[in-house]
């Protein structure tokens, strides 16, 4: 996804472009209709979490729709959620999806961090740092980043980079050896690759009560969707696929192109086949 960020500044004009028809929507960006929430359940230090994250990254660049995206509503006797090819506008399947990772741990009140993290403390510093990047990265720096471009170019990254940066920070960090996560030089380092400034806002979160509630609540959020495994790949909320050595409980399939499958149908019952329904078709 790194390399895609400058790929992606040029494809976007074209984009642009090109609008693509959809039966029930005016817009032609995936981005502005609903996201389809993806959240990975993780530990930062774990070797299942990084395969999953790396999966994803490959189904997050992966190109989409197009074929005109002329839908039939109900078509084939599946009702809304039918989902093929031509249901979704073209695009990556990054626009479509709002990405989330969620912590694995225990709460825990005398622990250092308020949780204990199986790999150790060095993890849950490591989880933070992924939570103060989500949080502090916001959308709107992204878009001042690129000030003089064109304003629709802007609106676009701003769509996007939301989650982009961070998740590139994720990717950044799982590069190499395991044991620099948690630590703050590589930290900064990949704040750098994914062109952030590791400055005194996001470092403060970390050492301070913010990370330590951000890190809590994402703990309780994981068991409460359920996600007590790392690696569990949730969509809409709900668990399709966990990796724990190796890949069970993915009843639709563990491959690139399954989970792409996978987010084309929650999109299209997200965004088609509800106002399908609405209207009575
Ligand atoms: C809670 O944390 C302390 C200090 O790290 C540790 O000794 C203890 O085993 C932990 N308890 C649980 C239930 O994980
Ligand atoms: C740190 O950077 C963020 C943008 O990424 C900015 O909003 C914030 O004000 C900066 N904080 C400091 C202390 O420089």
């Amino acid at each position: 996804m790194l390399s895609l960020i400058a790929t992606a500044l040029l494809a976007l004009p074209s984009a642009l472009a090109s609008p693509v028809q959809l039966p029930f929507h005016s817009t032609a960006s995936p981005s502005s209709t609903r996201l389809v929430p993806v959240a990975l359940g993780v530990m930062s230090k774990c070797p299942d979490a990084m395969l999953c994250e790396n999966v994803w990254d490959r189904v997050l660049e992966t190109r989409v729709g197009g074929a005109g995206g002329v839908l039939v509503p109900g078509g084939g006797g599946g009702g809304a959620g039918g989902g093929k090819e031509g249901d979704v506008p073209r695009g990556e399947v990054s626009e479509f999806v709002s990405m989330e990772l969620v912590y694995i741990g225990r709460e825990n009140k005398t622990a250092t961090h308020g949780v204990t993290c199986m790999h150790g403390d060095s993890e849950c510093v490591g989880n933070m740092q992924q939570l103060c990047a989500a949080k502090h990265w916001t959308p709107a720096d992204a878009a001042s980043r690129h000030e003089g471009e064109d304003d629709e170019l802007r609106a676009q990254l701003r769509g996007k980079q939301g989650w982009e940066d961070w998740w590139n920070f994720v990717q950044c960090m799982n590069y190499g050896d395991r044991s620099r996560i948690g630590s703050e030089s590589a930290a900064k380092e990949c704040a750098r690759v994914a062109k952030r400034d590791w400055n005194e806002s996001v470092a403060s979160c970390v050492a301070g009560k913010e990370g330590r509630h951000l890190l809590l609540s994402s703990v309780r959020r994981a068991h409460k969707l359920g996600a007590t495994k790392s690696c569990t790949v949730l969509i809409e909320d709900k668990p399709v696929c966990v990796h724990d050595g190796t890949w069970k409980e993915c009843p639709a399939g563990h491959e690139v192109g399954d989970f792409v499958r996978e987010v084309k149908e929650s999109w299209v019952k997200l965004n088609v086949g509800g106002k399908a329904e609405e209207m009575g078709v």
